[in-house]
């Protein structure tokens, strides 16, 4: 069923977003008369949804692990499939009293910040080489109150060097310069250098997986987000440095979603 030319559900979120109000409170009041401003942006926001623009654009947030994340055009919009490298990298660091845990290529801040929340007695570093999402990544850290902390940089160059984890994550960019799919749907509105590596899609995977032995304590894990096709080659660069333990996990669809072994 459609409401304003959209799926119900967003056209609801769209009025929830507008009016201000809960659900709950628009089916108590689903007679009252809105506002002719508040009918106005409605309505504005419908036409720009039509158009293709991001739900998480036009509310302003997303939700990910049950928080809610601001999320401006500065970011990728966290994605629910991440979800599987949180909940990995909390299974990884289950049994350590205090873990030092790295986020590479923060964005929203959604992963290392879902991780400090989580797990507060962590101690958590997360780096952007973007200095706009660390903006963003930082003021969704102090609404939602984790204890992080940031650098600016490519990678592992933006550590002091004495740094050493025992968890690193990342969901880097990992789609192929090429790939059409970067001229499809939301990812049309998220920037570019959050999306693509600007080569073959591994190039920042081999970053992270080079420069991982360098920054990892003895037995460290490190685990990578990557596309739906790519687990197989994730696997041959992590075996290629060393890594032990090299597996791959499945998301929700049943997709080799997240790659990593131990050091
Ligand atoms: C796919 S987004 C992931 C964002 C967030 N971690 C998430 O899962 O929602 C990749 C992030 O890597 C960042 N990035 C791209 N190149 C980078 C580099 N050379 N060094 C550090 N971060 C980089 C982008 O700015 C972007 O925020």
């Amino acid at each position: 069923m459609q409401m304003c030319g959209l799926p119900r559900l967003e056209a609801r979120m769209l009025l929830e977003h507008v009016l201000d109000k809960p659900r709950a409170w628009l089916l108590a009041h689903d007679t009252d008369v809105v506002a002719p401003e508040l009918a106005a942006k409605f309505l504005t926001l419908c036409a720009e949804r039509r158009r293709g623009t991001p739900m998480a654009h036009l509310i302003g947030y997303r939700e990910f692990m049950a928080y809610r994340f601001m999320v401006t055009q500065d970011v990728l919009i966290p994605r629910p499939e991440t979800e599987l490298l949180v909940e990995v990298g909390l299974e990884v660091v289950r049994n350590h009293p205090a873990p030092a845990i790295l986020d590479l290529g923060t964005g929203s801040g959604a992963v290392a910040i879902s991780l400090a929340l989580l797990r507060p007695e962590a101690f958590v570093v997360a780096t952007d080489l973007s200095v706009p999402a660390l903006s963003v990544a930082q003021q969704n850290a102090q609404a939602l109150g984790a204890k992080i902390q940031w650098w600016q940089g490519s990678w592992y160059e933006a550590l002091p060097p004495e740094g050493r984890f025992d968890l690193i994550v990342s969901n880097p960019p990992y789609i192929a310069s090429d790939d059409h799919h970067l001229k499809l749907g939301d990812l049309r509105f998220e920037p570019l250098s959050a999306l693509t590596d600007g080569a073959d899609g591994l190039m920042a995977i081999r970053a992270i997986i080079h420069g991982a032995t360098a920054h990892l304590n003895s037995g460290g894990q490190l685990w990578i987000e990557h596309g739906y096709d790519q687990s197989e080659r994730v696997q041959d660069l992590l075996r290629d440095q060393g890594f032990s333990g090299v597996r791959s996990m499945q998301d929700l669809a049943g997709i080799a979603r997240v790659t990593g072994g131990a050091l």
